[in-house]
């Protein structure tokens, strides 16, 4: 049998990562074997992933040289970064870039990096519909990735850009869950208006890149964009409400509001919501649910993802 082409995966113990590790060592004829990234081999998700048959390295995305001898001899990698670690667009940029030249020195034949808008291509700093942040951001935890699309291009990498979409697992451990209001009432509390939010379970994001891998050089070079459904707060709070049998309301705040919240991060958040909505065309358009599942036919609707999840949701 032809020798498998080892995916060094960042994030492995993660929920990008995660996901794409698991998809490939459940899927052992698949022709394709994982090299899961980690900072701590000792740890129980990395013990659980050397279980299933991955090869568990120490490389931590701040050191250049872990990375380098991480990725030596791997046939492809799939790169992310970790903003809400640090809250650093400049970080997160410098670990992009640290990944991209770990891959061009390995000579990788296919990349993934897993990105977001550089949201100052719609809205420039002058643009004062939204704050500027930070001094020179707009969304800062999307436009550093957007940032470093460049970085892996202009290297002459092979790579995929990948768009991912929001979470649904946010609602269980970003704090986006429903809430209880003073009527009592559990809300979902975003300002997106009646627009269509896309979204996508965590893990599915990690089998759609598997699915990339796999169609070889199809992608190459090419940016695309996953999403699991596209759905408005009104929409997602019915389905709530169905598989928690209690109402959920949709309260939709302005981008004002949401960013006055002061939890840390409301302000990117705000804007970030602010972007998808005032861009609603551009952002849906440019993440196809019918394309994930093309690469993922396991792809889970919000209504499918709400089944497997609804008793982790906690409300508050
Ligand atoms: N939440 C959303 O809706 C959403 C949507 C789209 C994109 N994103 C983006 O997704 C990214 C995070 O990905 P994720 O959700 O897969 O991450 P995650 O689940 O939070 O964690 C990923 C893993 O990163 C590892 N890690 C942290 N710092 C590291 C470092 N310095 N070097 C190496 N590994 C490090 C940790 O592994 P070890 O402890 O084992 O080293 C951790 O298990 C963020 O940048 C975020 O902006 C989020």
């Amino acid at each position: 049998m032809a020798e498998k082409k080892v995916i060094a995966v960042a994030g492995a113990t993660g929920a990008q990562g995660g996901g794409l590790a698991r998809a490939i060592l459940r899927d052992p004829s698949g022709g394709f074997a994982v090299r899961a990234l980690t900072r701590d081999t000792s740890s129980e998700e990395a013990k659980a992933l050397a279980r299933q048959g991955a090869e568990v390295v120490a490389a931590d995305v701040d050191d250049p040289e872990s990375l380098r001898k991480a990725f030596a001899g791997a046939y492809g990698a799939f790169c992310v970064t970790f903003y809400w670690v640090h809250f650093s667009p400049e970080k997160e940029l410098a670990q992009a870039t640290s990944m991209a030249q770990a891959a061009k020195q390995a000579g990788l034949q296919h990349v993934i990096w897993s990105t977001l808008e550089n949201t100052r291509q719609w809205v420039p700093l002058d643009d004062n519909r939204m704050p500027t942040l930070m001094g020179k951001y707009k969304v800062p935890h999307f436009d550093a990735k957007g940032e470093a699309d460049q970085v892996f291009t202009s290297l002459g990498l092979p790579v995929t850009l990948l768009l991912t979409s929001f979470y649904w697992d946010n609602f269980i451990y970003f704090g986006m869950g429903p809430k209880k209001g003073p009527d009592g009432k559990l809300a979902l509390t975003f300002p997106m208006d009646d627009k269509k939010l896309p979204g996508i379970a965590a893990e599915d994001i990690g089998k759609c890149a598997y699915g990339i891998f796999k169609r070889g050089s199809e992608f190459i070079g090419k940016k695309v964009g996953i999403a699991g459904e596209h759905l408005t707060g009104a929409e997602m709070a019915a389905a709530m409400s169905k598989a928690l049998d209690q109402e959920v309301r949709y309260n939709a705040v302005t981008p004002d509001q949401y960013r006055a919240f002061g939890f840390p991060g409301a302000d990117d958040l705000g804007n970030m919501f602010q972007f998808k909505r005032d861009f609603n065309e551009y952002f849906c358009g440019a993440r196809n649910p019918a394309f994930a599942r093309s690469l993922n036919p396991e792809l889970l609707t919000f209504d499918a993802w709400l089944a497997k999840n609804k008793s982790r949701i906690p409300l508050e």
